[in-house]
C-alpha cells in the first residue's frame, strides 16, 4: 500500500464515496483499480440487482426457512411491500398509545404507581440493538425513565438491577421472537418472582409485564396481557429487528420521535442502496471489500474499532449481525461453498483496545481488516480531536508499518549503539500493508446511527448473495441450543465422554 500510495496521490479521491453526511475512505484497503472494477463486475455476475430487488419486494431471500426479510419494511422503506408496511404501523400504532399511557402515569403497576424503571429482558438480536442505541443516546438525550438491561442465564446481571430497582414502579419488557429462549425466559420467572415476593402474590402483576414477540399464544401463557403483548413479524429476523417492536425500550426511555429519527437514518440508507450505482454505493463497496479481504486475500479477522465510548457495543451488534448471518458454509443447493464466507468479527473501543490487543494487528502472524468508525461533532472538544488523532494514527500506522531500515534509523537516533541497533531492530518491525476502512459519520445521532446499522445490514445482505449462502437462518445455533436442553434435562443423548465426565466432575464438586 506505500507503494500505491506514493504512485497515485489522488488514491484518497478515488477510493472514497460520500453519501447522505457519510464518508467511506476505502482508500487504505489493498485494492487497485482493476480490483475494483473485477469486484463490481462479480456483483454484477451475482445478479445483486435482482437480489435487492427480490429482498425488497419480500420475495422468499430466507430460502432455508422459505421466508421473507423485510426489515426494510419496519422502517417504513417505500419499495417494500404495502401489507408489510401497514402491519408494522399497525403495531407501532398500538406502541404510541402505549408509551404515551406510561410517560402520562396512566399505565400504572400493580399498586397504582407510575412505572418510572423499564427493564428489558431479552438476548442476542432481542438484546444487542436496544442495547446498543439506549448507550448511544444517552449522553445527549433526556431520558424519560430509567432503562435497564439483562440479557445473561447467569442471574448476577438481573440481580444487580433488581436490588436497586422499585417493585411497585418497574416494568419488564420480555423480548423474544421465538418466546422460547431459555436465558430470556429464566429472567423473566425470576423478575415474576421478585415481584410476587414484594408486591404479593394476589397483585396484578400483569400490570408489570410487556411482552414482544412473533408467539403471542406464549406470551400469554407466560401470562402476559394481550393488550402488553406486541407482535414482531415472522418475516424480520432477530438480528435485523431493532427496527420493529423490539425498539420499545428506547421509545419508553428517549420518546417515540427520538425513534422515528432512527427508522428515518435507516430509511435514507435503504434509499442510497437500493437506488445508487454499485461503484458509488456505500453498502455494495463495504460489501465487495470485506469480500475481496476473506475471500480473495484470506484474512481471518475483521475488527470493528469504534472512536466512541457511545458506540462501545457496536463491534458485539455486528458480531451478531455479521457472524449469524453469513457464518455459513453451503450454497443454495446445499453444496460446500468453495470460498471462505465470513470472517471472524471483534473489536471494541479502539483507543481502549490500541493498550491492549492491537499489538497483534501490527507484529502478530494473523493479518486482519478492520473498520475505523469514527464520529465527527461540528464543535469538537479537545477529547474529540485526540480520538480522531488516534483513530487516524492508527490507521495509517497499520498500512505504513515500519521497516527494518526505519527501525535502525529511530534505534540510532536514540543513540544506541550499532550492536545494539543490529539486535533490536528486528523486534521494532511492523510489516504494515493492513487493510482498513474509516467511516467518518457526522456525530453519533439516532438518525446517524440510523444510517450506519442499516449500512451494515446491506453490507451483510450483499455479501450472502454474493457468496451463495443464506444470511437469514442460524440452524448452527439450534444445535448447542438443543444439546443444553438434552444436558439439562438429563438425557443421556449423543454423550461423549468428555462431557460424561465433566458432567461427573460437576457432580462431585457441587456435593460438597
Ligand atoms: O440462538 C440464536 C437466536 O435465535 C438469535 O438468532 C436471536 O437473535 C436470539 O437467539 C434470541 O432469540 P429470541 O428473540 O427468539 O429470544
Amino acid at each position: 500500500m506505500r507503494d500505491l500510495f506514493a504512485g497515485d496521490a489522488t488514491r484518497f479521491e478515488r477510493f472514497s464515496c460520500a453519501a447522505d453526511g457519510l464518508l467511506l475512505d476505502y482508500s487504505k484497503q489493498r485494492i487497485t483499480s482493476s480490483a475494483m472494477a473485477e469486484l463490481l463486475a462479480l456483483a454484477d455476475e451475482a445478479g445483486l440487482k435482482d437480489g435487492i430487488a427480490a429482498m425488497l419486494s419480500g420475495e422468499p431471500v430466507n430460502f432455508t426457512e422459505n421466508r421473507a426479510a423485510l426489515h426494510c419494511a419496519a422502517r417504513m422503506f417505500e419499495l417494500t411491500p404495502a401489507a408489510a408496511r401497514a402491519e408494522i404501523a399497525a403495531t407501532r400504532k398500538r406502541l404510541d398509545t402505549f408509551v404515551a399511557r406510561v410517560h402520562a402515569g396512566e399505565f400504572v403497576g400493580a399498586t397504582g404507581r407510575p412505572i418510572r424503571h423499564v427493564v428489558h429482558l431479552g438476548i442476542g438480536g432481542s438484546d444487542l440493538g436496544p442495547r446498543l442505541l439506549a448507550e448511544a443516546f444517552a449522553p445527549s438525550l433526556p431520558t424519560r425513565l430509567e432503562l435497564s438491561f439483562a440479557a445473561n442465564v447467569d442471574d448476577t446481571e438481573i440481580r444487580a438491577i433488581l436490588d436497586r430497582a422499585n417493585p411497585a414502579e418497574t416494568l419488564f419488557i420480555v423480548a423474544s421472537k421465538s418466546f422460547s429462549t431459555a436465558e430470556t425466559l429464566f429472567n423473566a420467572r425470576a423478575a415474576r418472582a421478585w415481584l410476587a415476593a414484594a408486591l404479593g402474590a394476589d397483585a396484578d402483576l400483569s400490570r408489570h409485564f410487556v411482552a414482544i414477540s412473533n408467539n403471542v399464544a406464549a406470551a400469554a401463557a407466560f401470562g402476559i396481557a394481550e393488550d402488553t403483548t406486541f407482535p414482531m413479524p415472522e418475516w424480520i429476523g432477530g438480528r435485523f429487528s431493532v427496527w420493529s417492536a423490539i425498539g420499545l425500550p428506547l421509545m419508553l426511555a428517549f420518546g417515540t420521535e427520538v425513534f422515528d429519527d432512527f427508522l428515518a437514518g435507516g430509511r435514507s440508507m435503504d434509499t442510497h442502496f437500493a437506488t445508487a450505482p454499485f461503484a458509488a454505493n456505500l453498502p455494495v463497496i463495504a460489501a465487495l471489500l470485506g469480500i475481496w479481504n476473506a475471500t480473495f486475500l484470506g484474512l481471518d479477522g475483521h475488527a470493528v474499532l469504534p472512536y466512541s465510548h457511545r458506540l462501545r457495543s457496536l463491534p458485539a451488534y455486528l458480531q451478531q449481525l455479521e457472524m449469524e448471518s453469513n457464518g455459513k458454509s453451503v450454497d443454495h443447493q446445499g453444496q460446500p461453498v468453495g470460498w471462505q464466507t465470513a470472517p471472524i468479527i471483534f473489536g471494541g473501543p479502539g483507543t481502549v483496545g490500541q493498550h491492549a490487543y492491537h499489538q497483534l494487528f501490527y507484529q502478530g502472524t494473523r493479518k486482519v481488516a478492520f473498520d475505523f468508525v469514527l464520529p465527527i461533532c461540528a464543535t469538537p472538544s479537545a477529547t474529540d480531536r485526540s480520538l480522531f488523532g488516534n483513530a487516524l494514527a492508527q490507521s495509517a500506522a497499520l498500512m505504513l508499518g515500519r521497516t527494518l531500515d526505519e527501525a535502525r534509523t529511530e534505534l540510532r537516533a536514540r543513540g544506541i549503539d550499532d550492536a545494539e541497533v543490529e539486535r533490536l531492530a528486528p523486534h521494532l518491525v511492523c510489516a504494515g500493508n493492513q487493510p482498513s476502512t474509516t467511516l467518518l459519520m457526522p456525530s453519533v445521532t439516532p438518525f446517524t446511527l440510523g444510517q450506519i446499522l442499516a449500512l451494515y445490514e446491506h453490507k451483510v445482505f450483499v455479501q450472502g448473495w454474493i457468496w451463495g449462502i443464506n444470511s437469514f437462518d442460524q440452524y448452527g445455533v439450534e444445535l448447542g441450543k438443543n444439546m443444553a436442553r438434552d444436558i439439562e434435562a438429563g438425557s443421556d443423548r449423543q454423550r461423549d465422554s468428555s462431557t460424561v465426565g465433566l458432567l461427573a466432575a460437576i457432580d462431585a464438586m457441587t456435593r460438597k
